[in-house]
């Protein structure tokens, strides 16, 4: 990490910006004015969006900050209206079936709670023109860093999220010394209890809120080095200071339901990073991030001197051309690494995982309540949680599901009347909210939520091969999802099926033989994305059954009603229909891909994407690398590098944030982007693929290490003119490795030629070249 005195060394040569990696660093010489043109830190649980302003803003979150405390949304109405609404789709009445759906079956009230800002932090130097500057983020430690020169005085301000301290812990410095003055201010524009500050005993200060959100109690503490120390009751003033270090934490009554237990957890961890000091708090806080971090380094080539401009350059510099090199791709790649690790860690029995926008949120109205959408956005969220080696993340969206679980079994009994199994519907929130939510046809009635979700733990269990997380945490999500069906699910033309259902968010015009025709619906029985979550939710049983030893009811039951889930339709072109019959859509280009869940390589998949595509899907950051991760599965790697570039010229914010509709934030297509590139690179859906979707002229050379498969395998691969010169693949708990290089070329494992699948054992590598 460059120190404050070769960051200096460098602003004297501004040509040596060439020591930034740019495959590394997001570099800015301007300071921030918004969330989306902030540097984001977090430790899971806190984040800070860091402005570098002349009077520096930098916007703090806690994850369990939302706008109240739970409600049982459950509409006491479902329950008796759903025998008569399966009539109505059965005969015909899709209009009249989406009516009763809404009348009887939205949430009441109808949205479930959103994401709040905790608080923002100001610290006011009395600098006004800031020269010499520079903003910087470090993807590779989790790190923030802003200098400049202010009256002839060197300033640095250096910024980290302790994961290890779950503090955020701030230090400003002046060159010379004793040149540091700062006002340091917490505040809030709602709900505030009350606003402390005190510098006898500690320096600190405090804010309590307990209206409008659930309780919480923010501090700040203030160490200094040299310098003097006043308060004017809600801020503290340090004067002629050398260094000025602050620590800040947030505890909530989600965590700690009494007030003195969340107080008293505040108070311990700020005297611990008090006691241990910042330059401690920071090393272990990045020896912590940059060891999960750097299991992976990716190598694409390099962008050359397009690639030493500070960010809002090289942006502006690829929409004109995308020539403009490869490491903006990897620096997006390693972003959402970043992104990820900072928005989602283990931290207690509860952890919160990433929503719409990680957990950075400066809005008490923000976009989609920045709730965890789970018909597609939170799922993404998580794409490259395993393959990009960063397993711990998922822990947190697995204390989710867990929280929701009971939540999602008094709904399966509320508004179905099945007393076994939960189900959430297509949103969710803190507690774990299971109702239906907001109001409307296309979106509201998706009771396939659960199903969705606990695909996560079943293939955290075929990367990790992890027996003990298979059994006690994969399979109770696992059967409690499958429960539910097995008493939802109806018969319907000989099969098994959802209903009242929708293919999130699309809608179809009502065909002519049937009634309302020509009318725009959403509501239907088994639309395809049902039937395949379904297929994979048995599929999933049945694998862990056999692997666990688990016979009985559990095993029948899924082959039986596996048996009779209805297999995927093909349409009159040749494309996967999305519902029960070949309606007509209203957007052809819908940014949902959701009839393409099961990734199959079948023609008609092929189709109905290249059909959605060309009709303009892909008209959100996150649809986009939606169908990057999409093409990535057909093994066209040229295609997932033009939508790379297009998503690059399009969707990033002045920060590299994702843009969604509207250009507001939403991190899904940081991560999507993420899974793209490495699934490019890797695939283990049935083998070890290695290079299975390489852009061979656009990327000719280059090296990727650390990429996790399926099997708990760890696989580095390297490539020359298009293909590859050499891999290893380390085998961490043995078990069979079936491989694949490329289109099928021949290899050789160890120096003998592959003819089938190899025997591993565990810690031992194995060489793969080509002949
Ligand atoms: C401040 O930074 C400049 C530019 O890098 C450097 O030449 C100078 O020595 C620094 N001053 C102090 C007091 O460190
Ligand atoms: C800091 O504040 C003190 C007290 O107001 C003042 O004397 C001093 O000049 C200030 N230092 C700088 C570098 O502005
Ligand atoms: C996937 O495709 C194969 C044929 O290529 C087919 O047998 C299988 O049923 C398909 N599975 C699903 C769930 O679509
Ligand atoms: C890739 O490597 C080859 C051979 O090592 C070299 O000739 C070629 O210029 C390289 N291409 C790029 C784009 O770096
Ligand atoms: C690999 O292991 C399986 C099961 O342990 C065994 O049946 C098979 O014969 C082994 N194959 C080789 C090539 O050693």
């Amino acid at each position: 990490m460059p120190g404050a005195r070769s960051i200096f060394a460098i602003l004297a040569f501004p040509s040596a910006y060439a020591q930034w990696d740019p495959s590394r660093y997001l570099y800015f010489t301007t300071a921030g004015n918004s969330l989306s043109s902030s540097l984001p830190l977090g430790n899971g649980r806190l984040g800070a969006a860091v402005y570098g302003s002349a009077i520096e803003k930098v916007s703090l979150n806690e994850n369990s900050v939302w706008s109240g405390s739970w409600q049982d949304r459950g509409n006491v109405n479902s329950k008796d209206a759903l025998s008569s609404i399966r009539q109505k789709l059965q005969n015909g009445d899709l209009s009249g079936a989406g009516k009763q759906v809404l009348d009887t079956m939205s949430g009441v009230p109808t949205s479930p709670k959103q994401y709040h800002p905790t608080v923002d932090m100001e610290i006011d130097f009395g600098h006004i023109s800031l020269d010499n500057y520079m903003r910087v983020l470090d993807t590779s430690q989790g790190t923030g860093w802003v200098t400049y020169t202010a009256g002839g005085v060197n300033y640095t301000r250096k910024y980290v999220a302790s994961y290890p301290a779950g503090v955020l812990a701030f230090r400003m410095t002046s060159a010379p010394v004793r040149k540091l003055n700062a006002t340091i201010s917490l505040s809030r524009k709602q709900g505030v209890q009350s606003h402390s500050a005190s510098i006898s005993g500690d320096n600190s200060i405090t804010l309590k809120v307990n209206k409008g959100s659930i309780a919480f109690t923010s501090e700040a503490r203030v160490v200094n080095d040299k310098g003097s120390v006043a308060s004017d009751g809600t801020s503290i003033t340090v004067s002629d200071a050398t260094t000025i270090d602050i620590f800040f934490d947030t505890e909530t009554s989600y965590r700690y339901s009494s007030q003195s237990a969340r107080e008293a957890e505040l108070k311990k961890k700020l005297d611990n990073a008090v006691e241990a000091g910042y330059l401690a708090v920071r090393t272990a806080a990045v020896t912590d991030a940059s060891a999960i971090l750097g299991r992976m380094n990716l190598d694409l080539g390099s962008s050359g001197a397009a690639g030493n401009e500070p960010i809002p350059t090289r942006l502006s510099n690829y929409k004109k051309n995308a020539n403009a090199g490869p490491e903006l791709v990897v620096l997006y790649f390693n972003y959402g690494r970043h992104l990820l690790l900072a928005s989602s860690r283990d931290t207690g029995d509860r952890s919160l995982p990433a929503n719409l926008q990680g957990l950075w949120n400066d809005q008490y109205s923000p976009p989609w309540q920045s709730k965890y959408t789970i018909n597609i956005n939170t799922e993404m969220n998580y794409w490259p949680a395993l393959i990009t080696n960063l397993a711990e993340t998922n822990k947190a969206l697995f204390d989710l599901i867990d929280t929701a679980r009971p939540r999602g079994a008094a709904m399966a009994q509320k508004m179905y009347g099945c007393d076994n199994g939960f189900v959430i519907h297509h949103n969710t929130d803190l507690w774990g909210d299971a109702a239906p939510v907001d109001k409307g046809t296309p979106y509201m009635m998706w009771p396939m939520g659960g199903a969705w979700l606990s695909q996560h733990l079943m293939e955290h269990y075929r990367f990790t091969q992890d027996k003990a997380f298979l059994q006690h945490r994969a399979w109770p999500v696992l059967k409690q999802a499958a429960d539910f069906y097995y008493c939802y699910l109806f018969m319907y033309d000989g099969h098994y099926v959802t209903g009242p259902s929708l293919s999130p968010e699309n809608t179809y015009i009502v065909p002519s033989n049937m009634k309302t025709a020509g009318r725009q619906e959403g509501i239907d029985i088994a639309p395809a994305i049902d039937n395949q979550l379904l297929w994979e939710l048995f599929t999933n049983i049945i694998d862990a059954a056999k692997i666990l030893g688990i016979m009985g009811t559990d095993l029948t039951n899924a082959q039986n009603y596996l048996s009779k889930i209805k297999a995927p339709q093909v349409g009159s072109k040749g494309q996967t229909l999305e519902w029960r019959n070949e309606y007509k859509e209203s957007e052809p280009g819908h940014r949902h891909m959701s009839p393409l869940f099961v990734q199959n390589l079948s023609r008609c998949f092929e189709s109905t994407h290249r059909w959605r595509m060309r009709a303009g899907s892909g008209s959100t950051g996150w649809s986009r690398v939606w169908a990057m991760n999409l093409y990535a599965r057909l093994f066209e790697g040229a295609t997932i590098w033009s939508h790379a570039e297009t998503f690059l010229q399009t969707y990033p914010l002045e920060n590299l944030f994702n843009s969604g509709e509207n250009r507001w934030f939403q991190i899904d297509g940081n991560f999507g982007f993420t899974s793209a590139i490495a699934e490019m690179l890797l695939q283990s859906h049935s083998v070890v693929h290695i290079l299975p979707a390489l852009p061979a002229s656009a990327v000719p050379n280059g090296s990727v290490k650390g990429l996790f498969a399926r099997g708990n395998f760890v696989v580095d691969i390297e490539w020359s003119g298009g293909s590859m010169t050499g891999a290893t693949v380390t085998a961490r708990s043995g078990g069979q490795l079936a491989l694949r290089v490329e289109n099928g070329a021949d290899f050789e494992v160890n120096g003998k030629a592959y003819t089938a699948p190899i025997n591993t054992t565990a810690g031992v590598k194995y060489d793969i070249t080509k002949k």
